[in-house]
């Protein structure tokens, strides 16, 4: 399992795959250290997952900074990854000063979203000495732009961009880049091509690891998950049988 980001690079030359799951709360993060997890993400899914928002665009710095902190309390191993969220790294001296933030949280590295467009606020984070994780294909923040989530990699430019995006984040030195629904063909294409580590989430299993929203991985949210995750629990369901019973308990006279 995964200590510091420093061994990435030999996951990578190895073959050894990283599994990466997000977390927004102590006891969560805590549990998930137990378990061995590689690396957690403190991802602005969290706005949809926890926070109930209608999309990740409503998430705010405040609210980072606020569930980085929970999280990095109950990890003693895995190095945290912490999402910019939307509007937060419009330009490169905010994307510093806002990475900065999320780094005294406790984070290990800062990820946002986009790629050649977003070159200098990349540059300007690693410049400033701060690991970073890479987000190319599907990218949540723009989902009121793209009009939905539609998968990238189906057309000859779709293609091209993502290898642009790719190679620039590589380039520029990215640490890891999560590659998010992604033809798995191209996911496996970019990982053959790119030094860092690719971290795939509806992506298909070419790529250096994969990564979950946990909730779905847990069946805590049960109003949407997505066609690839997998839930390997039912946490709702459990939530309602003992609540049920608790309160069967309380309203039956003695
Ligand atoms: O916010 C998040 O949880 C993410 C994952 C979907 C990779 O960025």
């Amino acid at each position: 399992m995964l200590t510091s980001l420093s061994e990435l690079p030999t996951y990578k030359t190895h073959g050894t795959k990283l599994a990466v799951l997000t977390a927004y709360d102590y006891p969560t993060a805590r549990m998930l250290d137990d378990a061995g997890v590689d690396l957690l993400l403190v991802g602005d899914s969290l706005g949809m997952v926890v926070l109930g928002l209608p999309d990740t665009t409503g998430v705010t710095m405040e609210m980072m900074l606020h569930h980085t902190t929970a999280v990095c309390r109950g990890v003693t191993r895995a190095p945290v990854i912490a999402d910019l969220p939307f509007a937060s790294y419009t330009t490169p001296e905010m994307a510093v000063a806002n990475a900065r933030k999320l780094m005294d949280c406790g984070a290990a590295c800062v990820k946002l979203e986009g790629g050649v467009s977003v070159l200098p606020q990349v540059r300007a984070i690693i410049a400033a000495g701060i690991p970073f994780v890479g987000h190319i294909g599907m990218l949540p923040q723009s989902v009121k732009e793209e009009g939905g989530y539609k998968k990238k990699g189906k057309t000859a430019e779709s293609i091209d961009h993502l290898i642009a995006d790719a190679q620039a984040l590589d380039e520029a030195g990215a640490v890891a880049m999560v590659l998010e629904s992604i033809v798995p063909d191209v996911a496996t294409r970019i990982t053959s091509q790119v030094k860092a580590c690719t971290i795939g989430i509806g992506a298909g299993a070419g790529t250096d690891g994969q990564v979950l929203v946990t909730p779905d991985l847990l069946g805590s949210f049960p109003w949407f998950r997505p066609p690839f995750a997998k839930a390997r629990a039912d946490v709702a369901g459990e939530t309602l049988r003992a609540v049920r019973e608790y309160m069967a308990d309380v309203k039956t006279p003695a």
